[in-house]
């Protein structure tokens, strides 16, 4: 069933379990993640990058992703992830996201902080929710002129005054985790100035000042113990798409190797549909997200 992200993310599970947000492009990848959560009965959140929908089509994402979600058994939110154009989130708002990512943290912060309020302005009369980000997560964004781990970082104090004066529902903290794998070597240089993976103490303080769920991106490569010590704190949304893609991918390539006679892209993408699921069912588990969504009645 597809559900505001506001009836899976709240107060109660803060400190006990988390539910991962995955990104799809596609067919395959939506349904690998839905037969997850069902297997699993999890909620879920579905979330689609700006990447995602020119990919795609927006219009054509959001109807497979909206039709695999009211079919399924369990409850399923949608969200946008990273998004700075005003218009686009207006539109998306317009389709039936019930959360959307304003990310201006490349901006200086006080223009941060006038686009997220602007976006909260207009997207809270609407009864949909807000995630933004403070500090930077290494990737796909703008970290050129990050010298050190630690310039990364979410700082606590800023983040509580942050979400006092914007009203944002969840906030994306920067606590060392990555997007996707880093092969650039600057990037692999200031991820070197880091004691571990994810700075679990900074999570801590920025819990003992920020009520509010907290979302961590770039989780795929992040070690379970440390994915247990975040939800801990607060963390209450995981961000995953790279440890999904390179299931897929592996046994997709695995499946051409032993099979080149197969010409039939279902046949193909097939093995590749599980391997995802499988992978998504090991964050589901890791998570604790399972048997969650057992509360919700089908309607
Ligand atoms: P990964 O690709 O590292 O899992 O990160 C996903 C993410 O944070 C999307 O916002």
């Amino acid at each position: 069933m597809l559900v505001h992200i506001g009836r899976i993310i709240h107060k109660k599970m803060l400190g006990k379990y988390a539910v991962p947000a995955f990104n799809t492009s596609d067919l395959e990848m939506t349904q690998g993640i839905v037969r997850a959560a069902e297997k699993q009965k999890a909620p879920v959140i579905i979330q689609t990058s700006v990447g995602a929908l020119e990919y795609a089509g927006i219009e054509e994402l959001i109807g497979i992703i909206k039709v695999e979600a009211r079919q399924a058994s369990v409850p399923i939110a949608l969200h946008q992830d990273h998004c700075h154009d005003f218009v686009l989130i207006k539109k998306l708002i317009n389709l039936g996201y019930s959360s959307i990512m304003v990310d201006a943290s490349h901006l200086p912060y006080k223009e941060n902080l006038k686009l997220t309020k602007q976006v909260v302005s207009y997207a809270h009369k609407q009864g949909v929710w807000v995630q933004a980000e403070l500090g930077r997560i290494l990737g796909n964004e703008d970290w050129q002129n990050v010298k050190s781990g630690d310039d990364l970082m979410t700082d606590p104090i800023q983040a509580a005054e942050f979400v006092a004066d914007t009203r944002i529902d969840t906030l994306a903290i920067a606590v060392g985790s990555v997007h996707g794998i880093p092969v650039d070597p600057r990037i692999k240089k200031i991820l070197s100035t880091l004691k571990e993976h994810v700075d679990i103490e900074r999570v801590r303080q920025i819990r003992l000042k920020v009520k509010i769920p907290l979302v961590m991106h770039g989780a795929s490569g992040v070690p379970d113990n440390q994915i247990r010590a975040a939800i801990k704190y607060g963390v209450a949304v995981f961000n995953i798409d790279t440890d999904l893609r390179v299931a897929f991918n592996k046994a997709l390539r695995t499946n051409i190797k032993k099979n080149p006679q197969i010409y039939d892209p279902r046949k193909l993408f097939r093995p590749a549909t599980d391997a995802l699921q499988a992978m998504a069912e090991r964050k589901l588990k890791l998570m604790k997200t399972s048997g969650h969504a057992k509360r919700f009645k089908n309607n």
